[in-house]
């Protein structure tokens, strides 16, 4: 079980948040979170949700968005038994910690949290598997660490099943 830092809190993004501080080092997942975010949320496109730290600055966040992935695109033992349509997907569409605040174990509580987000959003909205791009080889050997699969043919993009999903986060309610 990945705890939250004393005084830390995961909100929705909202206006008022300092968006513009941010600093992973990594442009993109900077400029996504300052330029992006809160306008795709307020399209109903996606949920970013912002660690906030007892600063109130925002010390890590990571966004969620669904989607569909071509049955074809998914391994053949993993696709076995599903139709052969697009299916649902989850998508964790970007995620990052601040500077101040890597290497203290945040990335692992966003991921965490993201997962678990993704895991109760699942008992209402099905989907078959979690999916996410990796921006970099760094990112990519983060996420590594935990049970996510290369997409066959796509090296960059991860998945992770709902199925295994289903047995990480049950098996962290029982641990
Ligand atoms: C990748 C990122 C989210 C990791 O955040 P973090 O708070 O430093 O990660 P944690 O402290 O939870 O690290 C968890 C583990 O992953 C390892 N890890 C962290 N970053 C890593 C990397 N780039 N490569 C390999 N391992 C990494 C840590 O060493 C740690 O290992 P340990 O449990 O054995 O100590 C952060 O470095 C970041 O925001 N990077 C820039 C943005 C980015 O790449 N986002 C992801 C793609 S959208």
């Amino acid at each position: 079980m990945v705890s939250i830092p004393g005084g830390h809190r995961f909100e929705t993004l909202r206006k008022d948040h300092p968006r513009a501080s941010f600093s992973s080092g990594t442009s993109a997942v900077d400029s996504w979170l300052a330029a992006h975010a809160l306008q795709s949320q307020r399209k109903h496109l996606s949920v970013t949700r912002v660690l906030v730290d007892d600063q109130g600055a925002i010390a890590g966040y990571f966004t969620l968005a669904t989607g569909q992935v071509d049955f074809g695109a998914l391994p053949a033992e993993v696709a076995k038994g599903l139709p052969a349509r697009a299916l649902p997907v989850a998508i964790v569409a970007w995620l990052g910690v601040d500077r101040r605040h890597q290497g203290r174990g945040l990335g692992t509580l966003a991921l965490a949290q993201a997962l678990a987000d993704c895991h109760a959003a699942g008992r209402t909205f099905p989907f078959v598997a979690v999916i996410l791009d990796c921006i970099d080889e760094a990112a990519k050997a983060f996420y590594r660490r935990w049970d996510f699969r290369e997409m066959p043919g796509q090296p960059m993009r991860l998945f992770l099943t709902a199925r295994l999903l289903d047995a990480l986060m049950e098996g962290e309610r029982e641990g």
